[in-house]
């Protein structure tokens, strides 16, 4: 699939985005090793801090059906601004994906930034890191 086509699966999610109190929809659409693609939307909540953001949507669903290894992420903005992945996000990418993980942001313009996961979190928490106890 090439970097396009990615992105248009997350911009496809766009409507799909529960975003009642933030009312800005975010699109993810996620790559696996094997070539499966799951893709996500932000769920918002009344309660405000069980909202999940579109990329872990996303992940959970890869997880869940038994993906562990990401090989890139597309994640699309209703929005003349890319949105980049919130801190939580990015640590959540890193438990299943190394610091070459091709994290691909558009927004409405159909403007494609190509970023990798090592320079959104760099000197990153890992599971090795707990080996060193
Ligand atoms: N949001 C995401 O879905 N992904 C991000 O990486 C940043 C923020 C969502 C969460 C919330 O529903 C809305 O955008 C506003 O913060």
């Amino acid at each position: 699939m090439t970097r396009e086509e990615l992105c248009q699966k997350a911009v496809e999610m766009l409507p799909r985005a529960y975003a009642p109190y933030s009312r800005f929809p975010v699109g993810a659409a996620l790559e696996c090793a094997d070539g499966a693609v799951f893709t996500g939307c932000n769920v918002e909540n009344a309660a405000y801090g069980p909202s999940i953001c579109a990329e872990r949507t996303a992940v959970c669903k890869a997880v869940s059906e038994g993906r562990r290894r990401l090989s890139r992420i597309a994640i699309a903005a209703d929005s003349d601004d890319f949105c980049p992945p919130c801190g939580v996000c990015r640590q959540v990418l890193r438990e299943f994906a190394g610091e070459e993980l091709e994290v691909l942001l558009t927004n409405r313009r159909g403007e494609i930034r190509t970023l990798t996961l090592g320079e959104l979190l760099p000197w990153s928490f890992d599971s090795g890191n707990l080996e060193g106890r």
